[in-house]
């Protein structure tokens, strides 16, 4: 056993480094290694299961539409806590192994003050110091950090209300309703960004990997520290039609 004192989630990724087998093709990069998306597929699956059941329960018009897939009224209602237990569960995995790579520096303050630049596309490439993940993802992760601790505290009175005063039950939730609203409109951009804003970011979660080309025009600070190469000057001679390199 090693003496230094290395941190729960460097630990963590070290022993599941050696999980599952990705291939890592010419031109390409390896983004998210197997046990990062399959804790990330399973979070999407718990998170998806409790938003429909949830909804299910909250909307007298869309609890005839989705309380059939799951056998019912009594059983979707009954279904939706052990589905956002799942949820927080898997979450909590994620956490831990993304705790690095998330934490948020200034240079994520500046990429959030320029976000209209991002929306419209402006650079055709993103800044240098955009690193593994960029300000709108790390935001996205902290507000699912908060939103999955709200759920967690507000659920818990929702469940046993008689074990709770009316009061807290009350205004649990009004909590508890927000946070599935703020949660539905980060998901509904996360989706959009994941496939079609950013075309090539959707396999690095299905096959793990992303093309060089994607790598030093999102993300340039990790293309340089994965890749040991200029982001910039591989840009420009890939503008002028030099193949990517290998
Ligand atoms: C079901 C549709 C979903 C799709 C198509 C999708 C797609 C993706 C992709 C492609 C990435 C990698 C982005 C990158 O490497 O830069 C990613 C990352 C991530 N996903 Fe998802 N995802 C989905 C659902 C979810 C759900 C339900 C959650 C949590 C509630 C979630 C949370 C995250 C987080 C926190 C990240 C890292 C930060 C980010 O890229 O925004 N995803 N997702």
């Amino acid at each position: 056993m090693s003496g230094t004192a290395e941190p729960f989630h460097d630990r963590a990724r070290h022993s599941m480094g050696g999980i599952g087998r990705t291939v890592v093709r010419q031109g390409e990069l390896l983004r998210h290694p197997v046990h990062t998306r399959v804790l990330h597929w399973l979070v999407a699956g718990f998170f998806l299961a409790s938003l429909l059941t949830g909804f299910a329960v909250y909307s007298p018009w869309l609890f005839h539409w989705i309380a059939p897939l799951f056998g019912g009224g009594a059983m979707t209602r009954f279904l939706h806590p052990w589905f956002s237990l799942g949820f927080v569960i898997a979450f909590a995995f994620q956490m831990v192994n993304w705790v690095g790579p998330m934490t948020w520096t200034k240079a994520d303050t500046r990429w959030i003050r320029n976000l209209r630049a991002y929306v419209s596309n402006d650079e055709e490439v993103e800044p240098e110091t955009v690193g593994f993940f960029n300000g709108g993802q790390k935001a996205y992760f902290w507000t699912i950090v908060l939103s999955a601790l709200v759920f967690l505290v507000t659920g818990f009175p929702m469940w046993f209300p008689e074990l709770f005063g009316r009061v807290v039950v009350s205004i649990s939730y009004v909590l508890h309703d927000i946070a599935a609203l703020v949660m539905l409109g980060g998901f509904i951009v996360h989706i959009y960004e994941g496939t079609f804003g950013q075309p090539g970011t959707f396999h690095s979660m299905t096959r793990g990997v992303v093309s060089r080309r994607w790598a030093w025009t999102h993300h340039p600070a990790w293309y340089r520290s994965a890749s040991g190469r200029d982001p910039r000057q591989d840009f420009e001679r890939a503008k002028q039609g030099a193949p990517p390199p290998l």
